[in-house]
């Protein structure tokens, strides 16, 4: 039985398929475990308790809704391997909960538990966002530009054995995430503040008030957040700037919230959704979170007061410029409008290494073949709604399909709205390549041409495409002809303008080379050595070895290791030391009547 259950790990080889899209990111194991399957969690709890969890779930309005959080088992299943864990299950997000599939937030209980590197995760249902896609390519266009972001992915969810759908998974910004992406060393991480709260912006001293520290334990301690908003609206330069922010980087953000046509982040008319974090060497950086409604989704013109189109139902929002776009903040004046030099080699970088129809066209492909009958059997089921007062936007399989492509898509009942995917790709790309100088390589024109400032109001009808659900039909002189994408084209270079200067610094710093040269064994064998990511299959005397693009490669030895060595093909850890047999994957116990693995500790 064990020996049948190993062979079948071989089908494991499917786990080191290339990723060219992510060669230059680091993720939890978790995350590449999602990059090419949807895996299962089965949630399992007492009925009471789900039945309570449920009358909970019922909610209309967010500001009536109490929170609900119990502990449950939780199996996690892929490639046929079922691992089990401890779980704190609780009712989630904001918005969230007002939808007929309210999400859900996840944390791994133990010390040191994780699942597969990620501790907390929250599941959302999504319902506002036909494409089902929009926080996973958004995100992937964060890191894509060398920006840190959330990490998203898919599962389908069971509670009790009852199925309840698709759902997006996605990464917390907590403590540990900032750990781990910063190599923030501190034990307590007690300089993360969130702004969750609407109007979080740099210029309003009310701020102070409206961030909290992230950090449960040192709730009270905001003086560092303070004297941060003081700083800033005292600055006048860049360089005052400098002294406390990374600047570059935060204007890379600044571009993507831009590029990608949020209004639920910082540049918004909310200006929430985001973090400032202070890391070790005292420089102030920005991270956003909550993706789901970016790509042009639920974009209306009353959100920018002030503008000209402010009073116009419908506009073009594919061509409005960065300027008409961003609300007169004055951190931007300094460090764009006064001179947009930076800003547009931000823009021209995020453009050549991923906001191009070439490259995000055949990504949107990518993603949608891996999702799509997941989310064919989720909308046929109607799976997951269990709060029968929220909102429904009637999405249904064939409104995934089309807003994932050209459609741009408008719901009666709430209003929700959003472009097709690859529709904003195309038209926002040609607005940038327009007014910043972009040529068919997607690369900036040197010297740079005359902006091309273009229109934006054009006339439109709303035709029904389904229940309550209309297409936003544009005159015909506004159509765009549909990108046959060159898949062929890639910029994997890694990303130096406007990344984190912190991560880099202390990159750069570590002897990385020569440590891995000394860990990668399997190169005085002739043997490549594998990513960490990679499944041993066989360990002999050198170590332990892997396949990756169908050839051998050796597993380094600094690699983290699981507790016990069948964990990864399915066994759980024996919780005694007794050894009954020994093989090449390690020594092998019994409990509770099954093949357990014994613990390297013992
Ligand atoms: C819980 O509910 C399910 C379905 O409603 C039922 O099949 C199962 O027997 C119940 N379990 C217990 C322990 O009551
Ligand atoms: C937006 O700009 C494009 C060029 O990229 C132009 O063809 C189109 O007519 C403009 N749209 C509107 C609504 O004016
Ligand atoms: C497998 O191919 C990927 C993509 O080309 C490359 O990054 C990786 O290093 C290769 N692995 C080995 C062991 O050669």
């Amino acid at each position: 039985m064990k020996f049948s259950n190993i062979l079948s790990s071989l089908s494991l080889f499917a786990l080191s398929a290339s990723a060219a899209f992510w060669d230059n990111i680091e993720r939890t194991e978790l995350f590449e475990i999602m990059e090419t399957r949807v895996p299962e969690m089965r949630v399992t709890l007492g009925n009471d308790t789900w039945n309570e969890m449920v009358e909970k779930a019922q909610v209309n309005d967010l500001s009536k809704s109490s929170p609900f959080e119990t502990q449950a088992q939780m199996k996690f299943i892929y490639d046929g391997v079922e691992e089990e864990y401890i779980i704190n299950f609780k009712l989630g997000g904001r918005y969230s909960r007002e939808t007929i599939k309210p999400g859900y937030n996840i944390k791994i209980k133990g010390s040191g538990e994780t699942l597969h590197g990620t501790k907390n995760f929250r599941l959302r249902g999504d319902n506002r966002d036909a494409s089902l896609m929009r926080e996973k390519i958004t995100t992937e266009i964060l890191q894509k530009s060398g920006l840190l972001a959330v990490e998203v992915g898919y599962t389908e969810l069971y509670v009790n054995d009852q199925y309840m759908g698709i759902y997006v998974v996605s990464d917390a910004v907590k403590g540990k995430w900032i750990r781990r992406k910063f190599g923030d060393e501190r034990e307590d991480i007690k300089t993360l503040y969130q702004c969750k709260e609407d109007g979080s912006r740099l210029d309003d001293p009310t701020t102070k008030d409206k961030c909290v520290n992230a950090n449960e334990d040192f709730l009270d301690y905001m003086e560092p957040f303070h004297k941060f908003i003081d700083q800033v609206q005292a600055a006048k330069t860049r360089s005052d700037l400098e002294k406390i922010m990374d600047v570059d980087n935060f204007l890379k953000y600044m571009a993507f919230e831009w590029i990608v046509g949020t209004w639920d982040h910082y540049l918004g008319n909310f200006c929430h959704n985001f973090y400032w974090y202070q890391q070790p060497n005292g420089i102030w950086v920005y991270i956003p979170y909550d993706h789901d409604v970016d790509m042009g989704s639920d974009i209306w013109t009353a959100f920018f007061p002030d503008k000209p189109f402010s009073s116009i139902d419908e506009i073009e929002f594919a061509n409005v410029s960065f300027k008409d776009f961003e609300l007169n903040h004055p951190i931007l004046k300094i460090l764009v409008h006064d001179d947009d030099t930076v800003f547009r080699q931000l823009v021209g970088d995020i453009v050549s290494k991923v906001f191009n129809p070439d490259t995000l066209l055949t990504r949107i492909n990518t993603v949608r073949s891996l999702i799509d009958p997941y989310v064919k059997k989720d909308k046929e089921l109607n799976a997951g709604m269990i709060n029968k007062l929220g909102k429904n936007s009637r999405y249904n399989y064939e409104h995934f399909y089309l807003n994932s492509e050209y459609t741009y898509i408008f719901n009666d009942d709430y209003g929700f709205k959003g472009y097709g995917l690859k529709d904003w790709i195309v038209r926002h790309y040609n607005f940038i390549a327009n007014y910043y100088g972009i040529d068919k390589n997607h690369k900036l024109i040197e010297p740079r041409p005359e902006p091309v400032v273009l229109p934006y109001t054009f006339t439109y009808e709303r035709v029904l495409i389904g229940e309550k659900v209309r297409e936003v039909v544009r005159g015909q002189q506004y159509a765009i002809q549909q990108y046959s994408p060159n898949p062929s084209y890639a910029d994997d270079s890694a990303p130096v303008l406007g990344v984190n200067k912190f991560i880099k610094e202390q990159k750069d710093k570590k002897p990385q080379q020569i440590e891995q040269t000394e860990q990668c064994w399997s190169k005085k064998l002739n043997y490549p050595c594998c990513k960490c990511t990679t499944y041993p299959i066989y360990k002999d005397n050198d170590g332990a070895w892997g396949i990756e693009n169908n050839s051998w490669c050796g597993i380094p030895n600094n690699c983290p290791k699981s507790e016990c060595p069948g964990k990864i093909y399915g066994y759980n850890c024996c919780d005694n030391c007794n050894v009954i047999s020994t093989d090449q994957i390690g020594n092998w116990g019994i409990s509770n009547g099954q093949w357990c693995s014994i613990k390297e500790s013992c």
